[in-house]
């Protein structure tokens, strides 16, 4: 459970310079995201989201708010599993490449422009990374999630055997960013595999999560630890 990535974050942006390299980044990475992750995930980034929806486990018409939404494939296995979802991101780049059809508003998520306890639950791709402060956003979860409401957040991971990590690293350290280079924007793809590094731990993130009133959250590894899927209830 307490893998850590072998990069570190020292020569990663921080603070609102990290914010700004996000959003250019996704801008400049919008228009083949969705191609570029179903090549470097073997398409198992379709599995993890619907993985994610299933343990969503909402009630049909519930109102969804998909945070970080990107080009919306959330959203769509969302509104397939009979939910009313709203896409929110940082980036106009990945919200005009958005075509699920929800609703769409450009946001920091880390401040939402939603009343308390106002939705049924909340997804989150592939996001954690990102964020500026995670306990932050985990409160704001807090606040916008009714009582009894549901989250499902998923983000890549290190996986805890160390050959599996072995192979985590040498892929992403080495074979995607070539992919990305090849076939997208170079700097892009060295970015993404190295920005594990700014993710706490698991048992952190559930340690923030349940104080930010998610008093039943529970951690899963997804294929063998490529990915992690955080779930839980608002109390
Ligand atoms: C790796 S993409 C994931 C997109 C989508 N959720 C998916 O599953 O493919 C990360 C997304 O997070 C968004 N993002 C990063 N920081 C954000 C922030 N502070 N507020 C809103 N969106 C943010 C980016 O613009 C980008 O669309």
């Amino acid at each position: 459970m307490d893998a850590r990535s072998t990069w570190d974050t020292d020569d990663l942006p921080q603070g609102e310079e990290k914010v700004a390299a996000v959003q250019g980044m996704f801008d400049a990475i919008a228009p083949r995201y969705d191609r570029l992750n179903r090549i470097i995930s073997f398409r198992l980034d379709v599995r993890w989201r619907k993985r994610a929806v299933r343990d969503l486990a909402l009630a049909p018409r519930s109102l969804v708010l998909d945070l970080a939404s990107g080009t919306g494939d959330l959203c769509i296995d969302l509104a397939k599993g009979g939910v009313r979802p709203i896409s929110m991101d940082l980036s106009f780049g990945m919200l005009s490449a958005d075509r699920s059809g929800a609703p769409r508003v450009q946001t920091d998520i880390l401040h939402l422009p939603v009343p308390d306890a106002s939705v049924d639950g909340v997804t989150c791709g592939f996001a954690l990374r990102n964020l500026l402060d995670l306990p932050t956003f985990f409160d704001e979860l807090g606040r916008v999630v009714r009582p009894g409401g549901r989250i499902a957040l998923l983000d890549v991971s290190v996986p805890s055997n160390r050959l599996v990590r072995w192979g985590n690293d040498i892929y992403f350290g080495k074979v995607v960013p070539r992919i990305g280079a090849l076939l997208s924007d170079g700097p892009a793809y060295r970015y993404l595999p190295r920005s594990v590094a700014y993710l706490p731990t698991p048992d952190e993130m559930l340690a923030a999560l349940r104080e930010a009133g998610f008093a039943d959250a529970t951690h899963a590894q997804l294929s063998g630890g490529l990915t992690q899927l955080l779930v839980g209830t608002r109390s």
